[in-house]
């Protein structure tokens, strides 16, 4: 259980930020006064108007708030353009690396603040000011960043869309935080293939309210044709030439938001994670420049999109906040070849590399071929997020890849924590395979039994984070009784991550997955409610229970118990319609891996489907089913077992 240990190389300790005993000394100072540690820590981002209090935060059920550095005044695009440009004005800020191999190119800070500016001025010229709503759904080309950027610089509230959700996903999102400005693209490009982004964008518009959203504004990425509607819908660069690129940026409280982000829970619809400014900032800057032990100069990589937080605060935020060189790339890690990842971090002489278990793993498959034909020499800190990554990933990725020179850092956080929150440090910490470490600086972490009880040193449980650090999140877009109800109800005083986790002799932790009716499919978040919902819609359904199970490379897999309306036959032709309806409405991420048409589900008398034994048969471990009798029907788990989809 303790697993094995890798110690801290000398070559990972030369020039780190922190040692062991550094990290042991930071991180009892800031638990043992946040106010102190984050009041010093707070002044790594600049104030338009300083900080006079810290932190102001409280559990409490019922009373749940959540403030930093409350009375100072800020401006997120200022931290991330403007105070660089007399130091390195001309130091490339974005490296972007198109879909196609033979397309990239280099974004120095000058430039990014002009073509912040213009953004901001396009937006600012169709009505946008502090705290309006604007929806992206972006392709990742350099206008993501600048739109994002764009918003911060005038006070706006980006709420983006991941690409790959559906019109009808888009159209609830929309619709949830009340954008009245959509900016998109033509087409988006991904391993070769386009995705249609505008037209996806008229049809969610088609489902909202006529009078909702006023502008759609269109990025030019392949130039394919698309409609466009006068009035409403204007090219990017068309707009752009008739605005400047000098455009203030506006001071705003530490507590006002800078972007919602829509995540997945275990029930109902998915919610707007609300994140602010002062924190925020300083919690995503501070985390990326010690958990990857970045160094001035270095070129860092993460290959997440800037659909899903990681890209907000790993691609965009954090780093620009740092004055870093940050890579964007727009492709896959499969076009053209597998050796793709590899092949970049050679063209950019790319030092930190961050991506996810599932690439790790798809990538393994193909073996080391495809990796050891390039050089890799840059390469200095390897870090993984989005899930638990198996020791098996983790020494191909510590061995293959970094050529067990690299420090491999594993880091877990949530959409809801802003930044990472438990983590090795480069240089700080012995790693072991598996195992996420120890927490940052002013992260509490208690494990708790499932009566609540705190556990104590080696244990297994649910994690909880103890106390507030800056970078949560404040509260649900609109509903901050359910922000309450989610978070800090099942464990009251606490905040309950929805993670399980294991904590090992040396207070390494180990996060085994979710507890709850989250599933993750290749470190992306779905809610099997989400799914049930889609399916239960289709004509030919009548009931459906989603549950997750464990798949080579996604993680885990979408499993669903279909059963059907009287008189309809389950066979193959209908699965395939299923997945299609599916994808159609939430998005290719949803869509089932296998389905199983089930004339019953295990219910109790009074009508509650028993996930439990629909998880264990679908993880093909029907040994250990528990007891059954207190089911309205037990035969019915006989017929699911002969029929399960999933035999080993
Ligand atoms: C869930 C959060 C945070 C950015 C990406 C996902 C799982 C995340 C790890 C890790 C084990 C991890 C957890 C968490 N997770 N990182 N290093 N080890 N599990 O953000 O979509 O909000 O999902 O991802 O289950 O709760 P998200």
């Amino acid at each position: 259980m303790q697993g094995k240990v890798i110690e801290v190389k000398d070559a990972w300790r030369e020039g780190a930020h922190v040692d062991d005993s550094k990290y042991r000394e930071m991180y009892a100072a800031s638990v043992a006064d946040p106010n102190a540690f984050w009041a010093e820590h707070g002044k790594r981002i600049d104030w338009m108007t300083p900080f006079s209090t810290v932190k102001n935060t409280s559990f409490e059920p019922g009373k749940v708030s959540i403030k930093w550095f409350e009375d100072g005044k800020t401006n997120v695009a200022h931290n991330c353009i403007d105070r660089h440009l007399e130091t390195r004005g001309d130091q490339t800020a974005i490296i972007w690396e198109g879909d196609n191999p033979d397309e990239s190119k280099h974004i120095t800070y000058r430039e990014l603040h002009a073509q912040v500016c213009r953004m901001a001025n396009v937006l600012r010229n169709r009505g946008v000011g502090k705290g309006d709503r604007v929806t992206l759904y972006m392709p990742m080309i350099p206008e993501a960043a600048y739109a994002m950027l764009a918003c911060a610089r005038l006070g706006a509230i980006h709420a983006i869309v991941f690409g790959g959700f559906s019109p009808d996903s888009l159209a609830s999102r929309i619709q949830g935080c009340g954008s009245k400005l959509v900016i998109t693209a033509d087409e988006g490009l991904r391993g070769g293939r386009k995705v249609p982004l505008k037209a996806n964008v008229d049809e969610a518009i088609k489902r909202l309210d006529a009078d909702l959203v006023d502008h759609v504004i269109v990025v030019r990425r392949t130039g394919g044709s698309v409609s466009m509607e006068a009035g409403r819908d204007v090219y990017y660069d068309e707009a752009a030439e008739q605005v400047t690129d000098e455009c203030p940026a506006v001071a705003v409280e530490a507590e006002h938001p800078l972007f919602i982000l829509y995540t997945s829970g275990s029930t109902g619809q998915p919610k707007g994670v609300v994140h602010t400014t002062g924190g925020y900032l300083v919690y995503a800057s501070m985390t990326h420049e010690y958990v990857f032990d970045y160094r001035e100069g270095d070129v860092y990589w993460c290959t997440a999109d800037v659909g899903w937080v990681t890209g907000h605060s790993y691609i965009v935020y954090g780093p620009l906040a740092n004055g870093a060189t940050t890579l964007m790339f727009e492709g896959i890690p499969t076009y053209p070849s597998t050796s793709r990842f590899w092949e970049v971090i050679d063209k950019h002489k790319v030092n930190i590399f961050y991506t996810a278990p599932t690439a790790i793993r798809s990538l393994m498959g193909g073996g080391e071929g495809p990796v050891k034909k390039t050089s890799r020499a840059s390469l200095r800190v390897l870090g993984s997020v989005g899930e638990p990554i198996n020791p098996e990933a983790w020494e191909w990725y510590y061995n293959v890849v970094g050529d067990k020179r690299c420090s491999i850092v594993d880091t877990w956080w949530q959409t809801e924590t802003g930044g990472i929150l438990i983590t090795p440090l480069p240089g700080a910490t012995a790693l072991k395979p598996g195992s996420a470490t120890r927490p940052f600086f002013g992260v509490t972490p208690e494990m708790v039994d499932a009566e609540g009880k705190v556990l104590e040193g080696a244990c297994e449980g649910n994690l909880c984070i103890a106390d507030s650090w800056p970078g949560q999140m404040r509260t649900v877009y609109g509903d901050h009784e359910r922000f309450e109800q989610t978070y800090f109800s099942t464990y009251p005083g606490k905040y309950f991550t929805g993670d399980g986790a294991r904590r090992d002799a040396d207070g390494y932790y180990w996060i085994t997955g979710r507890v709850d009716d989250v599933i993750n499919v290749s470190g992306h978040r779905m809610g099997t409610a989400e799914v049930e919902s889609s399916l239960v819609a289709h004509p030919k359904v009548a009931e459906a229970a989603v549950v997750g199970y464990p798949h080579n490379v996604k993680g885990q897999g979408i499993y669903a118990y279909v059963t059907l309306n009287d008189g309809e036959e389950g066979d193959d032709a209908l699965r395939k319609e299923l997945v299609t309806w599916v994808r159609k409405d939430i998005g290719p991420i949803a869509s089932p891996d296998l389905i199983q048409f089930a004339p019953g589900l295990p219910k109790t008398r009074s009508g509650k489907i028993m996930r439990r034994i629909l998880r264990k048969i679908a993880e093909d471990d029907f040994s250990s089913l528990g007891d059954t009798s207190t089911l309205a029907e037990p035969a019915v788990v006989d017929d699911l077992i002969e029929n399960r989809q999933n035999r080993a």
